[in-house]
């Protein structure tokens, strides 16, 4: 089984891209063939500061493999280290229907949001839809958000294998539910663009400081708290520790626990989990050669497959 996914280069990762994508793909590299990829072309449709792009490249690469990405396991590369699989975007294109990509919401609510509607943000499935298709991938760990664009990568095969014969693999998104959608410290789903993330690594006061701010509503301490299930700090606490999140879940509702308590343990617990990873990060930020050899390495291996597959849909569609 070949299991892919990817992820942007366009900020500072945080819980959310960490328990919805990065831990389920990460537990699945003993499970076959892991491919993980940096989406650079991809971030490219909303970062449009070529040094930023530089350093969240190696920040992505550093934090996915400080969290336990395995070389040895899995193969490790930059998305733009394969430009093949642009070649094969434009052939998934040609067979894309318009309708399809005026309906993707991700494109739908970037346009309300007022970001500028360019070729490559509508395009953004097909290029998406050419990284899964490329390295025939069976199994895409993903966040929730990502689902619809699993869809269209379906179709989009579909539409190719219709036209031109069996030549692409049609993949299967993993979802998990517990942490398909991480709440972030509104209240909405934790995204870089919402400004509303817990990074998984950064400064300590700055980010006890973002756990502490969290709002609660006024009610005492010691009211109990029936609907201590729709409590943020209590949602974040069972993401990052479910036996713990259920224990102050409980708290909570018999009354008796005070909100900055609640806080401070949700700091606590989540400082903690990463504590190793953070050692582990501060080292390899030392060694960004040894970095960037490994998605060296990683790109060689990955090309040689996307070629093969490449060259199976360019005979298919009568380029050779
Ligand atoms: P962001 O919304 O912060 O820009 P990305 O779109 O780059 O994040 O997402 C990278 C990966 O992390 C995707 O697989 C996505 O589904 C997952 N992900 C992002 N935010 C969340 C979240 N709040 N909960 C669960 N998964 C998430
Ligand atoms: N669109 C994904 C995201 O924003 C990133 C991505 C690009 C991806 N290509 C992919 C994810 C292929 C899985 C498979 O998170």
């Amino acid at each position: 089984m070949r299991i892919l996914s990817g992820i942007q280069p366009s900020g500072t990762l945080h819980l959310g891209n960490y328990f919805g994508m990065m831990r389920p793909a990460i537990e699945l590299q003993d499970k076959g063939e892991a491919f993980y990829f940096i989406a650079d072309y991809h971030s490219m449709t909303s970062l449009f500061d070529a040094a930023e792009r530089r350093k969240n490249t190696l920040d992505v690469a550093l934090d996915f493999l400080a969290c336990g990405l395995d070389p040895k396991k899995s193969v490790f590369f930059r998305q733009s280290d394969v430009p093949e699989v642009t070649e094969l975007s434009w052939l998934l294109s040609t067979v894309t229907p318009m309708g399809m990509l005026e309906r993707a919401t991700s494109y739908k609510d970037k346009i309300a949001k007022g970001i500028a509607p360019m070729h490559g943000l509508f395009a953004y499935p097909v290029l998406m839809a050419a990284d899964i298709l490329i390295y025939d991938s069976n199994l895409v760990p993903v966040g929730h958000d990502q689902k619809q664009h699993l869809e269209m990568t379906r179709d989009i095969a579909i539409k190719f294998n219709e036209t031109y014969g069996e030549t692409f693999i049609l993949p299967e998104p993993q979802i998990r539910g517990e942490t398909a959608k991480v709440p972030g410290i509104d209240g909405e789903k934790m995204s870089k663009s919402y400004g509303n993330t817990i990074e998984i690594f950064g400064d300590e006061r700055t980010l006890r400081k973002k756990v502490m701010a969290i709002k609660m509503d006024s009610r005492q301490p010691a009211d109990p708290k029936p609907d201590a299930d729709q409590n943020l700090a209590v949602q974040l606490l069972k993401v990052i520790d479910a036996d713990v999140g259920k224990d102050y879940e409980g708290k909570l509702r018999a009354g008796g626990l005070g909100y900055g308590d609640l806080k401070k343990t949700l700091f606590e617990v989540y400082w903690e989990h990463f504590a190793v990873a953070r050692t582990k990060r501060a080292e390899l930020a030392e060694h960004s050669d040894y970095v960037n050899a490994i998605l060296k390495d990683g790109a060689a291996k990955a090309r040689a497959l996307a070629q093969k597959v490449l060259h199976r849909a360019r005979r298919a569609s009568g380029l050779e």
